[in-house]
């Protein structure tokens, strides 16, 4: 049997502004791929903006999210063993990487094809390079080839682990993020 230790875990939440932090970037991921679903389904180019208007909505958000996480304490880490804690952190600090470079992956394959990218009418992101096709078809393979793969990998794992300690291990651990 585990030993649980749910007063632990329990006690030691994420700061508010942590928990916004948290699940408005989940939301912003989920929306942003929904849209390039939808935009696959219809093929209506609208779609395509807002996937580009939320995507570079998520750079900024993560941006704020990673200097707020550097110049915040982080709660105590939960109780767990030292290797799955390792894998935490990796996983972590992947997800934070990954979810960066993937707009920014975004953004290049536009400019470098030729096409500023409109924010929700708000402002736009001008060319800024010169057009240059082989960078737009290298960015779109690592937009949608390499770092896609990777992000669902290691979203899977992530929410993987919270079902596996809420489920198995039923030790309140995402209480901490709730
Ligand atoms: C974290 C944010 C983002 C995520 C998770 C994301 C995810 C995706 C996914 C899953 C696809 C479909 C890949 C496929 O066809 O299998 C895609 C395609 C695309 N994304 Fe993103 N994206 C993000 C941000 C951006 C940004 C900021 C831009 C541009 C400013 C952008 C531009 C595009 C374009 C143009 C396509 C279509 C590519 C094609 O038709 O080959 N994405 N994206
Ligand atoms: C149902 C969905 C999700 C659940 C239940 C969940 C749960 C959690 C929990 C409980 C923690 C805190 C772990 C701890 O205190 O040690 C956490 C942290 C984290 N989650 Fe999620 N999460 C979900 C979705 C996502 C998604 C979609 C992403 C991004 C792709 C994400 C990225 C992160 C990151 C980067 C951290 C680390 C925070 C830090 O150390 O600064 N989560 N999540």
């Amino acid at each position: 049997m585990n030993k649980v230790q749910p007063s632990v875990t329990q006690v030691n939440k994420w700061s508010v502004m942590s928990r916004v932090f948290h699940w408005i970037s989940a939301l912003l991921l989920l929306v942003t791929w929904a849209m390039i679903l939808l935009y696959g389904n219809t093929d209506d180019s609208s779609y395509v903006n807002l996937h580009k208007a939320f995507g570079v909505s998520l750079l900024f958000w993560m941006l704020a999210r990673v200097i707020h996480r550097v110049f915040t304490k982080a709660p105590p880490a939960a109780v767990m063993p030292k290797w799955q804690l390792i894998i935490s952190k990796l996983t972590h600090f992947a997800l934070y990487a990954l979810l960066i470079a993937m707009p920014i992956a975004g953004v290049l394959m536009s400019v470098y094809g030729g096409r500023a990218v409109d924010v929700f009418g708000l402002f736009q992101i001008p060319v800024f390079v010169d057009i240059d096709r082989s960078a737009a078809r290298f960015y779109n393979d690592l937009h949608t080839d390499i770092i896609w793969p990777m992000i669902i990998v290691f979203t899977v794992a992530h929410i993987g682990a919270a079902l596996f300690h809420q489920f198995v291990q039923k030790d309140k651990l995402i209480n901490r993020m709730l």
